[in-house]
């Protein structure tokens, strides 16, 4: 047997002893994902993570993603499977930032994408993520919105959204904002027939030139529903393998060589057994202000986008 299968069987065995369930983004590897009890966009773990039947929840993303979970389930013991793996979107932006803007502009409603920390949700109105963003600030009553930190998530919205005041802060992720339209030129041009799938991280540009624009998620399912047989992937780099993995018989390729996110790629599967077995992993703490506060941005985002 190869040492990954080994390593999945003892991470398998292990979960049913100790009664742990494993959440994985679909930006994981393929390996981590075929241990997963659940895996999707943040969207979907974040409504997984409240199904989940275990009292201990091993998170395979980001520190974001595990602060999430514990937010929605505050009596579980939450692990973060690499302690390492953080969101350099996340950390753009501070909770005095916001405060700040409150002060000065009251009647705005401040709306966070997910990816941001506990700590800056305690002062945000409501969260979204890529797949609900849109939905969310169409049924906000509010005509006045600051969208944060997401600039390039923010001006798609606004641009779904036009009755609206949308104010952007101006964060971005460093890996989807990077990519150009000399990108999407030159694979177009490689590749003629494929359509163009890309994130609403990406520059507006970019996401412009689209066929569809959607959340890790929507842009699998797209390709799964899809009748053609070729796409070019704006979105990180596992996407696209996963999905050439399932299909076979489709092709994928990855719109840049930039759509790497090195927070998403530290995890392993030894990060993943040894976060079970005690030896690593990230325990995630947080004092019962912080999730009363943070929460209530939560429960918003679950009010308004279901
Ligand atoms: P999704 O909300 O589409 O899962 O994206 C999360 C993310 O970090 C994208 O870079
Ligand atoms: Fe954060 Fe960007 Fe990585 Fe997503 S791809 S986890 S937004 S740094």
């Amino acid at each position: 047997m190869d040492r990954v299968r080994e390593l999945q069987d003892k991470i398998i065995k292990l979960k049913k002893e100790k009664g742990i369930t494993i959440l994985a983004h679909s930006y994981q590897s393929k390996e981590i994902l075929e241990v997963a009890d659940y895996t999707g966009d943040s969207y979907a773990l974040s409504v997984s993570a409240t199904k989940a039947p275990h009292d201990t929840i091993l998170m395979c993303g980001v520190h974001f993603m595990a602060e999430t979970v514990k937010l929605l389930s505050p009596h579980k013991k939450v692990i973060l499977a690499n302690p390492e793996a953080g969101c350099n979107m996340a950390n753009q932006i501070e909770p005095e930032f916001v405060e700040y803007f409150k002060k000065h502009n009251p009647g705005y409603t401040v709306v966070c994408y997910i990816n941001t920390t506990a700590a800056t949700k305690t002062v945000c109105d409501v969260c979204v993520t890529s797949s609900s963003a849109v939905r969310i600030v169409e049924r906000i009553e509010n005509d006045n919105i600051l969208f944060l930190p997401d600039r390039n998530l923010g001006a798609y919205v606004q641009s779904k959204v036009k009755s609206k005041n949308i104010q952007l802060f101006q964060g971005c992720c460093p890996i989807h904002a990077v990519v150009d339209v000399n990108d999407v030129k030159k694979a177009r041009e490689l590749h003629k027939d494929a359509l163009l799938l890309v994130h609403p991280e990406c520059d507006p540009k970019v996401v412009e030139m689209a066929d569809y624009v959607g959340s890790t998620s929507g842009i699998m399912e797209y390709a799964r529903k899809s009748d053609a047989k070729e796409f070019i992937i704006g979105t990180e780099l596992n996407i696209a393998e996963v999905l050439a993995f399932e299909m076979p018989e489709k092709n994928f390729y990855l719109l840049s060589q930039k759509l790497i996110c090195p927070n998403m790629r530290i995890t392993s599967l030894v990060d993943v057994y040894k976060a079970m077995t005690g030896e690593g992993g990230l325990v995630i703490e947080m004092d019962e202000d912080t999730i009363k506060k943070a929460r209530r941005c939560i429960d918003e985002m679950i009010r308004l986008g279901g």
